[in-house]
């Protein structure tokens, strides 16, 4: 079981915003925020989740949870969103874009609307909410910190998933441009990049059925584990914290080293036995 890392009451006083806040890995996150002392609003399109999930947060907590319904595809619904937070707490100082839209598929099987949903949830969302908060951050002298969720193959991009790929792609590089951009006005720019996590939403749509034990992500991670949520909810409550406050325009990977394993060129030598490098060596060690 891995513990919170930060001292009691780091985030106390900061209200941040959470997209996908009522499910997987927004709620862990938001909770753990709740009990380092920040108010946390919720947001996404079920409200009978947010409002099942504000619960059972607040009452784990005894933290201030606002429940909003808000599709981020759409900017007015942001914008209505972000004034009800401003509303009920005061002030809002971050935002945390974690929701996101995404199925395996042949990308040649998409339909047009398929590519654009995903596109829509993960980047125009992630976009709509950073423009909103901003442009209130920078009209009333706040100091703001976005944090965006985006994945390893933001970077590397990955077959199957393509929508998905081109729009955390997006998204990083959205945070390096507004790391710059706004650093003058004190807004604070980051993201994260995890590995495997489990969470229903995730699994039900990129490993359905059989698929989670043939493709198990375990084989995939030198770790040799997946990643707990406890773990990934330490690295984002540190980067809205005042803690990380020199950090700006980082992407920081959580993936127990996933990515480089698949992209070595030898990786595969892992399956390797002793007795095979026996052999292995005295091949090696006789090449003149
Ligand atoms: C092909 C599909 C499809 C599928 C939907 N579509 N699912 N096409 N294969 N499996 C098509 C539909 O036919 C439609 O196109 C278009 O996509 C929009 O579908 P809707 O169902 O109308 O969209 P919507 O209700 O907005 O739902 C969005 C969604 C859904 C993305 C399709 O899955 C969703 O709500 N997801 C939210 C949660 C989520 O995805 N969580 C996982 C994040 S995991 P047509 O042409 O028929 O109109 C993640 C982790 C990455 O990002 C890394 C893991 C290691
Ligand atoms: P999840 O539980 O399915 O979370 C996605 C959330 O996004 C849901 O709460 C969903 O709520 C919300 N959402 C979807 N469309 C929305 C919209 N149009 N407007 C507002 N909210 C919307 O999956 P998760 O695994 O926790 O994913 C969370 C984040 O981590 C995502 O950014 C994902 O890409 C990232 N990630 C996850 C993993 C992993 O292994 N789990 C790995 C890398 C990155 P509603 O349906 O109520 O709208």
């Amino acid at each position: 079981m891995i513990q919170g890392m930060l001292r009691d009451d780091a985030l106390k006083g900061k209200t941040i915003i959470v997209t996908g806040g009522g499910t997987g890995l927004g709620k862990a996150m938001s909770t753990y925020f709740l009990t380092l002392g920040a108010n946390v609003v919720i947001t996404s399109r079920k409200l009978e989740v947010l409002t099942k999930t504000a619960a059972e947060m607040e009452s784990a907590t005894g933290g201030k949870v606002l429940a909003l319904q808000c599709d981020v595809r759409n900017y007015d619904e942001v914008e209505a969103m972000m004034n009800a937070s401003i509303a009920q707490f005061g002030q809002v100082d971050a935002l945390l874009n974690n929701a996101a839209g995404n199925f395996i598929s042949p990308t040649e099987r998409l339909s047009a609307n398929a590519f654009s949903t995903v596109i829509d949830i993960v980047l125009k969302g992630s976009v709509n909410c950073s423009l909103a908060l901003g442009k209130y951050w920078i009209a009333n002298k706040i100091s703001g910190n976005i944090l965006n969720i985006v994945t390893t193959y933001a970077f590397t991009g990955s077959a199957y998933v393509v929508p998905s790929a081109c729009a955390k792609g997006g998204v990083l590089a959205m945070t390096r441009s507004l790391a710059v951009e706004w650093g003058r006005h004190n807004i604070r720019t980051n993201a994260i990049a995890p590995g495997p996590f489990p969470t229903k939403g995730a699994w039900e749509r990129l490993l359905p059925g059989e698929m989670a034990s043939k493709f198990d992500f375990r084989n995939r991670v030198p770790l040799k584990r997946v990643g707990e949520h406890q773990e990934l909810a330490n690295l984002a409550a540190f980067l809205v914290s005042d803690f990380s406050g020199y950090i700006n325009g980082e992407v920081i990977t959580i993936d127990g080293g996933e990515w480089l394993q698949g992209a070595g060129q030898f990786s595969a030598l892992e399956m390797v036995t002793p007795e095979m490098w026996d052999g292995i060596e005295k091949m090696t060690r006789s090449a003149k």
